[in-house]
């Protein structure tokens, strides 16, 4: 049974998060920014290279297993992209700039399809170099226009969740938590932390 949990992010939003979600098990979580540690580079090519990056660069330092996530959003017109590059696609990590990037260069792909998908690993690492991945995902597409809302962040405005017409940044918390990629990839994780409980 896991006891102390530690969660690479220096993330203010994405800390209150998993402490909420871990509250019921009875672990002890301390994130990235309580315990000061450094960022960790994320050298990796593939979401779960740099989720693993930085939970088991953690785990080893502190002897405490570690929680990471790392997400992004694929445009199939893109092939992919920015995928693993979405933070640093955004000009000066200004979103409403990389958004109009994003939908400049779809316009000038030849490939027209709009498709697109959320992805997210969470990978929990133990100090022996043991370690679990969890994955969710999310298809729908780019709208042709950004679509603000109350809520959101990053790439939220342009990104419709297939079987809707409004976008990620017009939905309440809880309904985008409830079908998207980080709450997919959470939900496996928290059942995975039952089964350690039974
Ligand atoms: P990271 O997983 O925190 O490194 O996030 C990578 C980047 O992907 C973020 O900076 C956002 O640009 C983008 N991203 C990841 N998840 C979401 C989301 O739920 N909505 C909008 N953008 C996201």
């Amino acid at each position: 049974m896991i006891k102390e949990l530690l969660f690479a992010s220096h993330n203010a939003g994405k800390i209150a998060e998993i402490k909420q979600m871990l509250a019921p098990f009875g672990i002890n979580v301390k994130s990235a920014l309580d315990m000061d540690l450094p960022d960790v580079e994320e050298t990796g090519v593939t979401f779960a290279e740099n989720s693993l990056l930085k939970s088991q660069t953690i785990a080893k330092a502190t002897g405490i297993p570690c929680i990471a996530d790392d997400s992004g959003l694929c445009v199939d017109a893109l092939n992919g992209a920015p995928g693993v590059y979405s933070a640093r696609y955004a000009p000066n990590r200004d979103f409403e700039k990389g958004m109009d990037k994003l939908l400049s260069e779809m316009a000038q792909s030849p490939n027209k399809s709009r498709a697109a998908h959320f992805s997210c690993v969470v990978s929990l690492a133990y100090p022996d170099g043991h370690y679990e991945l969890f994955e969710g995902r999310v298809d729908g597409h780019i709208a042709t226009k950004k679509m603000h809302g109350e809520e959101g962040f990053g790439y939220d405005p342009l990104f419709v969740p297939e079987g809707y017409d409004c976008s990620f940044a017009q939905m309440s918390h809880e309904a985008k938590n409830s079908m998207s990629h980080r709450g997919r990839a959470m939900q496996k994780f928290l059942a995975y932390l039952k089964t350690l409980q039974d």
